[in-house]
């Protein structure tokens, strides 16, 4: 019988879209997937280092899983993700876990079957991880189980340095794959069925800068949005500091790319995003929006905002507010400042006080929520054009997005998983939308 996998993923879709990769390079050595961690005989953790708490649950599932090791000699427990390749963390990993067989890189996981094959012949365990980035391994095959909707990386690391941002430590400097490798694989997800595509990198906008050979993101786009086939594209993320004209006019000239921007703004003090060190200020980021909107009215724009960074007063804080009212966001990922050892905000004197920190998070989560839920109503009675994702047995319903992101559910009596729905809206909450299928495209 063969030799089965499970692996827990933490963080964003770079990690959702790694553990893919890690899928497809254990399949090709033979592994099969368990359907739960006790019926596995190698458990994978792929963690994430951008938030504290990202961390702290992966150390307390790691921890959960003594019991099962003891339980299970053969079992083979490997961590890998960018958890390892913070500095000291591989260690601690080792001292406070004995029972992890593998502790692996980022930048190194293509070899993961291969420390798996050491662990097993000298049966100590084994652990590398690579300091520097090398070349960009293109031959992994992923294991893609997200479909009608496909990640295609198109950078990796970034060089922004943003003061609170553990990413440039633990994923190196900003590579970018070659335009006609990034293209095929577009091309061959296409064939393949697939009916979203999203290219992903810290910072989609500054691809291509460092091949030197005339490559941009407005190019690339151009081309991934020429080739043939319904399918919506999307892209993630993108800096404000990047985020141009040339870019949008790509985005008017192709329906296919989703009027959607993901431009997290972090902050609406100008003093703050100084010592975040984004690199715009928060009237530039609102000319952006605008830029993106006089050009194509419908266009949305979703962010992510970090509140209690250090320094940030009562008085930062409502800026932020005031940002969030002006800028009309389709939806808003808040986060509340996490200190991560080794970046500069780490160092900076003034840390805001927990509870501090609470409160405004919380008063920032109500106004984004209350933001969300008007604009939702204002999609009751429209009819909205789905890509119908899975089905929820709880809901009876199908359920799949838009291309603004936002979530509808819909009864259907066959299964149109992977299909463009029409569904007519009848009411809204929060975050979704219900409704009844008006036309299932072919
Ligand atoms: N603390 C809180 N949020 C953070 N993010 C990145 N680093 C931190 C941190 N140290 C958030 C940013 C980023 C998103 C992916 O995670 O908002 O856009
Ligand atoms: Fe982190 Fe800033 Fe790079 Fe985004 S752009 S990954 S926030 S350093």
């Amino acid at each position: 019988m063969r030799e089965r996998y499970f692996i827990v993923t933490y963080g964003c879709q770079m990690n959702v879209h790694e553990s893919e990769k890690i899928a497809g390079l254990l399949r090709a050595a033979g592994y099969e997937s368990a359907d739960s961690q006790e019926n596995a005989d190698l458990i994978v953790f792929n963690t994430c280092c951008v938030r504290e708490n990202a961390e702290n649950h992966a150390f307390g599932n790691i921890g959960a899983l003594k019991k099962l090791k003891k339980q299970k000699k053969n079992l083979i427990i490997a961590v890998g993700g960018c958890m390892t390749q913070e500095k000291g963390k591989a260690e601690t990993l080792k001292e406070k876990f004995p029972f992890i067989d593998v502790i692996f890189g980022t930048l190194n996981l293509e070899e993961l079957p291969a420390l798996i094959q050491k662990k097993r012949e000298e049966k100590k365990r084994v652990i590398k991880i690579c300091e520097k980035e090398g070349e960009i391994v293109e031959d992994v095959k992923p294991f893609r189980t997200s479909f009608p909707n496909a990640w295609v990386n198109i950078a990796y690391g970034c060089n922004n340095f943003c003061s609170y941002c553990i990413v440039p430590y633990v994923r190196g400097r900003e590579r970018s794959r070659k335009e006609e490798n990034i293209l095929a694989e577009i091309r061959l997800l296409v064939e393949q069925g697939y009916k979203e595509i999203t290219l992903l990198g810290q910072n989609v906008n500054s691809y291509g800068n460092d091949l030197k050979d005339g490559s941009s993101f407005a190019r690339l786009l151009d081309k991934a949005a020429s080739i043939e086939g319904k399918f919506r594209l999307r892209f993630m993320t993108s800096h404000p500091k990047d985020f141009n004209a040339d870019v949008v006019e790509v985005m008017k000239k192709h329906p296919k790319i989703c009027r959607l921007v993901h431009l997290p703004v972090q902050s609406g003090s100008n003093e703050i995003l100084r010592r975040m060190n984004r690199r715009y200020t928060a009237e530039e980021y609102l000319n952006k929006i605008q830029m993106l909107k006089s050009a194509i009215p419908q266009a949305e724009v979703t962010t992510d905002i970090i509140v209690g960074f250090p320094g940030e007063t009562e008085e930062d804080y409502l800026q932020t507010e005031e940002l969030v009212k002006k800028a009309d966001f389709a939806s808003a990922f808040t986060f509340v400042y996490s200190k991560r050892s080794g970046t500069k905000a780490a160092e900076m004197p003034d840390q805001v006080p927990e509870d501090v920190s609470k409160n405004r998070i919380m008063r920032l989560v109500e106004l984004v929520n209350t933001l969300t839920r008007k604009k939702s109503e204002t999609y009751v009675g429209k009819t909205v054009e789905i890509l119908c994702e899975d089905y929820d047995e709880k809901k009876k319903a199908y359920l799949g997005r838009d291309e603004f992101g936002r979530m509808a559910y819909f009864p259907y009596p066959k299964n149109v998983v992977g299909r463009f729905v029409r569904v007519n809206v009848l009411t809204a909450n929060g975050i979704s939308l219900f409704g009844e299928v008006a036309e299932v495209e072919d």
